[in-house]
């Protein structure tokens, strides 16, 4: 004869293994258990935020140094180090440190950067130059998000039912530049020192260069530091440096809390072909990137839900 405790136990017993069973059976994982946690405990709002994925992402997104250059962020000799090594650089560091003291009494000394909050959910659209976009559709999609971050010259006049009309960031750097409207962040990707100058230059009350391609109180500087990151970390070296559009995408999992990515990948000739261009040079390939593996490695993103990819067409 089983007692009353005996059977209580064999109960409890199958009861436990039974929501074992359902929990595994159905497609649930501790990601969508967090959704259900009460607001205060949640990183973001949104039904999946980047900082509750997959422990090694987690680890990688929190490794990150200071994505924006600020008055407070000095950098690690080793990391200007690896920057002067992508430009050949000769200048000394104490000049690198000058030049970001003067660039400083222009720009604000802290860039404007939404924080994470349990209460917010901020989406974000990185969207890339690929001829993939051309007749995608997506306008309506991108503009449907907080943050819209272009690159280089993407127009989007022309384009709109494809790329989208909002832009709140625009990414460049000298040799890709375009005026950017005076709501818009210009996010500035410094490849080498002479950049940082040009920045200086295009800016700088009363003297004499380009004219200013922006609102300077919406400039943002990036980190050469980060763009070290990328490259380490996420590239694990691969290619020179990472594109600006990768880079861009690892900036993007800093300041987002969903992302959605679109306009990147290559044509069927291997080309970084646009989609505001008839591709010119045939033997364009990715330039000094390692494109191939960095398009698998949004892929690959992709599919482990860190971020979605919209393969256009
Ligand atoms: O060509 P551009 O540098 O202006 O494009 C911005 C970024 O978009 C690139 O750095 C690259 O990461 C991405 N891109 C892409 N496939 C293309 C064109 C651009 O992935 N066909």
């Amino acid at each position: 004869m089983v007692s009353t405790l005996g059977k209580t136990r064999i109960l409890l017993t199958l009861l436990c293994l039974t929501a074992a069973g359902l929990f595994y059976k159905s497609k649930w994982n501790l990601t969508d258990l967090y959704s259900l946690w009460p607001h205060k405990l949640r990183a973001c709002n949104c039904q999946k935020c980047l900082t509750e994925g997959e422990h090694e992402f987690k680890m990688l997104i929190g490794a990150s140094p200071k994505p924006f250059l600020t008055k407070q962020t000095p950098m690690s000799e080793d990391d200007f180090s690896w920057w002067k090594n992508v430009q050949r650089e000769k200048r000394p560091f104490s000049f690198f440190n000058e030049t970001v003291d003067k660039l400083f009494t222009i720009f604000p000394p802290t860039p404007q950067v939404e924080q994470q909050s349990s209460d917010r959910c901020r989406t974000c659209a990185v969207v890339g130059n690929s001829a993939n976009l051309k007749g995608s559709h997506y306008g309506q999609l991108i503009d449907y998000h907080d943050i819209v971050i272009r690159m280089n010259r993407g127009p989007t006049k022309g384009y709109e039912s494809d790329v989208g009309t909002k832009t709140t960031h625009r990414v460049m750097y000298p040799e890709s530049a375009t005026n950017v409207d005076k709501n818009t962040h210009l996010v500035f990707f410094p490849f080498k020192m002479k950049d940082l100058l040009w920045l200086l230059n295009s800016f700088a009350p009363h003297q004499k260069g380009p004219k200013r391609r922006g609102n300077k109180d919406l400039v943002m500087i990036i980190n050469p530091a980060f763009m070290k990151y990328s490259h380490e970390m996420w590239m694990k070296k691969k290619g020179r440096y990472p594109s600006t559009g990768f880079m861009t995408l690892v900036l993007s999992l800093q300041i987002c809390d969903e992302v959605n990515v679109f306009g990147f990948g290559a044509d069927r000739e291997g080309n970084w072909s646009h989609y505001f261009e008839i591709l010119r040079n045939k033997r364009l390939r990715t330039g000094p990137h390692a494109g191939m593996q960095e398009y698998e490695f949004i892929r690959m993103l992709d599919q482990k839900k860190v971020i979605s990819l919209f393969k256009g067409l």
